[in-house]
Order: structure tokens, then C-alpha cells, then sequence
């Protein structure tokens, strides 16, 4: 059965990419509705969209009143996808305001809504257009994107459309994550909805702190973000996901068994634990190389006239270079090395040393700075695989690029082209 699929396309630059959109979901099989605003049609124009969608294309509220269509597309919708979708039009999505047929049809309905942003960077970043994004994810609507680089003037930064092909498939593994059939085996493969069915990951989060005595501890700034946006994707794509969730700053997904561990000590005792039954470990928390140590029981006093103190620290395992080094039979490894270093080809020379340090067949390296990194919505990365060679670059939010290094480690776990599952029998 193909699913009756509303695109909405409001007004911006990026609107020409909508027809790529609407283009894979038909061919996909699917029954595409395309409900522009009047300025998308200044960017793209309605026979086009006609002609794509193969079904008339409407904007206004007033015409065919008699059908009620204001109400009738949403009602029928099983799916609506926003793309692109201006910093107005979230702010009109996240106030509920339906002053245009697209306003109607997303209030009149009940289908999962996806949502791909396209804006100047200063305006995704604005404090409202965060809060409205916030919102709506709260109501449970999917974001995808934006992705970082060249906007449509000189600028570039996060605000881009993501790629139509990314929103295509995050757009049908939400519908196959709310039990929507996604059509023919090909419309499946582009969701890559079930492509880690059954493969057991443990994603590690967060980051790890060590205490110093009741109140105090020495942390990090990792958030969890992207180690919380693999566990979810993973999840959704058919994987056992563990996450072992250090201190995160975010929700923990559904679907996924969630630990909680708060130093290195601990997180190392899951993660062994787990990695034992996993077909794949992602190192992704942020682990303390050292504690203190001695922990005091008691809170640590200043005493009169103290000017200085320091801390004794002693060395924490390498969790990491522990499984790399273990017979870890056929466990795909990939670790994260967050790094400070600018120049990109001495990021790479650094990653591509940690990678063999550690032993990790995949190393996502990841520039770090006191703006950017790891509290961020965003991320840009470069995936080393075990020649130390580049597998992937991935820029955008955390969400876009989890999806980036679960294709890496789903071609690596198919059989027959890479480390084999734990259940396939070896001979
Ligand atoms: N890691 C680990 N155990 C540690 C430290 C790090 O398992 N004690 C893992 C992290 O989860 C990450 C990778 O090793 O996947 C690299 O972490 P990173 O902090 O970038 O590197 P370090 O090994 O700590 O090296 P350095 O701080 O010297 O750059």
C-alpha cells in the first residue's frame, strides 16, 4: 500500500531541492500531496510540482471549500515532511498557527511530521528559532538537519537543506518506526529502516566524572548528543542497542537498554560486560584519562591562608585500547577521538594515530574547541576506518551524522564484507 505523503514547501532558496523530494518518494511508490506556501511558489513554480507529485498541487484555503480540503489533506495524510522549512514556518508550526493551508493540514492531522530546516546560520542559531525547534521535537517531530556549509550567499555555517536523499530516507524510517509499510523492498533499503535487524551495539555516552569527595568531581563538557543520537538511530534501524549513558545531559532514547554509569571505573565495567555479547562497540563517551587518587569522604576544607592546592590523579584504564587489544571475536570497534588541533591535516594525523593506538577498526575524529564539539546540536567529523583511510565526512546535526557512521558500521557488519556477527557460525 503506498503512503498517502504531504510535503509541505515553504518559502526559501532551498525549495528547488523540494522537487528531489517529492521525485523519490513518487518514484518510491508513494501517493506524494505537495501543499506549498505562497512564496514557495516564488521559488518554485506549481506545474512543476504537479507534474513531479502527479497529483494537482493546491495553496489556498479558499478554493474547493466544498471538500473541506483545508481539513481533508491532513486528516488523510499518513505522513507529512516539511522541506524546506523556514525559521517563519517553524515558528508558525510550533505556535500552531494555520493561517494557510499548510497551517490547516498540519493541524488537522495526526501523522508523524518531519521537519527539514533551511535558513542563514544566524537565524537556525537565534535563541527562538532553538526554542521553537525544542518545541517541536518535544511534540515528537523528527529534524532533520541542517546541515553545515555553503548557504546561498557567501556564508556558510549550519543552516543548509540536508541532502534531499537524507531527508527521503530519515522520512520513511520514521513512518516504518511508527509501523507505516514503506513500500517495495527497494523504498525499504533507501530507509534502511531494518538494516541492523537483530545486531547487538553497546553506544557508550556522556561523559565520565570522578569524584574528588561527596560534593565535587573533576567532568567534561561531552553532552551525550551523538552518542545519544547513534543509540536512537541504531534502535530504529533494528539493532539490541545498550547505551551506557555517563552523565548525559540529554534524554535517553526509547527503545534501547539504558545504564547508567558515572566514572571511567564504572563505564569500563559495563562496557566489558556488554561488549561480550556485542557485534559492534561505539566508544563514543568522553572518558577521564585520569582521577583522583584519593577520594575524601568527607567535603575537602580550605584551610586559613591556603592560596594553591593541587590534586593527586592517578591513571584510568584506556577502555578502548583494552577491547582493541582483547580477543574481541569479531566485534566491530569504533572509537571517537576529540581533538583540539585546526589545521585538517594534522587532525587526520592525529586521529589516524589513535586510531592504531587503540586498536578500533573505525575512528570518528571529531574537533573540539570552546564553541563547538560537544555540546552543540551539530557536528563535523571524519571517519578513519582500519586502513587509515578517510570512509566518510559528515557535517550537520548530531542526528545526520549518526546516520553517516551506522552506514559504515552496517557495511561492515553485513556478511560476507566485513568482521562476522557473533552469531554467524566461522568455520
Ligand atoms: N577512551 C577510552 N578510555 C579512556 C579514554 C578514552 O575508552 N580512558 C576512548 C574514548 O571513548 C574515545 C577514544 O578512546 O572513543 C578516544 O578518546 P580521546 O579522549 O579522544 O583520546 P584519549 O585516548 O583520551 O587521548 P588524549 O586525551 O591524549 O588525546
Amino acid at each position: 500500500m503506498p503512503l498517502n505523503i504531504v510535503v509541505g514547501i515553504t518559502g526559501g532558496i532551498a525549495a528547488y531541492k523540494a522537487v528531489s523530494v517529492v521525485r523519490s518518494l513518487v518514484l518510491a511508490g508513494h501517493d506524494v500531496h505537495v501543499v506549498p506556501t505562497e512564496s514557495a511558489l516564488r521559488f518554485v513554480g506549481r506545474p512543476t510540482l504537479e507534474a513531479i507529485s502527479r497529483n494537482p498541487v493546491h495553496v489556498d484555503l479558499f478554493e474547493g471549500v466544498a471538500e473541506v480540503r483545508h481539513v481533508a489533506i491532513g486528516q488523510a495524510a499518513d505522513l507529512i515532511v516539511i522541506a524546506p522549512a523556514t525559521a517563519n514556518s517553524i515558528a508558525k508550526l510550533a505556535t500552531g498557527l494555520a493561517d494557510d493551508l499548510l497551517g490547516n493540514t498540519l493541524l488537522a492531522s495526526e501523522a508523524p511530521v518531519v521537519v527539514a530546516p533551511a535558513m542563514h546560520t544566524e537565524m537556525w542559531r537565534h535563541p527562538a528559532t532553538q526554542a521553537n525547534i525544542a518545541t517541536l521535537r518535544e511534540r515528537g517531530v523528527t529534524v532533520v538537519g541542517p546541515a553545515v556549509g555553503q548557504l546561498t550567499g557567501s556564508d556558510s555555517g549550519p543552516g543548509r537543506l540536508e541532502e534531499p536523499e537524507v531527508i527521503v530516507r530519515a522520512a520513511l524510517e520514521v513512518a516504518a518506526r511508527h509501523g507505516l509499510d514503506v513500500g517495495a523492498p527497494e523504498a525499504r533499503a533507501a530507509a534502511s529502516a531494518s538494516d541492523l535487524d537483530g545486531v547487538r551495539i553497546v553506544v557508550t555516552a556522556g561523559g565520565t566524572r570522578e569524584p574528588l569527595d561527596p560534593v565535587r568531581f573533576l567532568g567534561n563538557r561531552s553532552s551525550g548528543k551523538q552518542g545519544v543520537a547513534i543509540a536512537e538511530a541504531a534502535a530504529a534501524r533494528g539493532a539490541e542497542v545498550t547505551l551506557i549513558a555517563a552523565n548525559l545531559e540529554v534524554d535517553a532514547p526509547g527503545g534501547c537498554r539504558v545504564e547508567r554509569v558515572s566514572t571511567a571505573l564504572e563505564l569500563r565495567a559495563a562496557v566489558l560486560a556488554a561488549a561480550e555479547q556485542a557485534d559492534a562497540v561505539v566508544m563514543a563517551a568522553a572518558v577521564a584519562d585520569f582521577r583522583p587518587a584519593d577520594v575524601s569522604d568527607a567535603k575537602i576544607k580550605k584551610v586559613d591562608g591556603q592560596e594553591r592546592m593541587s590534586i593527586d590523579l592517578v591513571r584510568n584504564p584506556d577502555i578502548l585500547a583494552e577491547l582493541g587489544a582483547s580477543e574481541h571475536d569479531g566485534t566491530l570497534l569504533v572509537g571517537f577521538a576529540a581533538e583540539t588541533e585546526s589545521d585538517p591535516e594534522r587532525l587526520l594525523e592525529l586521529g589516524r594515530a589513535k586510531r592504531r593506538a587503540k586498536g578500533a577498526d573505525l575512528l570518528v575524529v571529531n574537533r573540539v574547541g570552546w564553541s563547538h564539539g560537544f555540546t552543540a546540536d551539530d557536528n563535523t567529523v571524519t571517519v578513519i576506518d582500519a586502513h587509515d583511510r578517510v570512509a566518510a565526512e559528515a557535517a550537520g546535526a548530531k542526528t545526520s551524522v549518526a546516520r553517516v557512521i551506522l552506514d559504515l558500521i552496517a557495511e561492515r557488519l553485513a556478511p560476507g564484507t566485513g568482521p562476522t556477527t557473533k552469531d554467524t557460525p566461522t568455520a
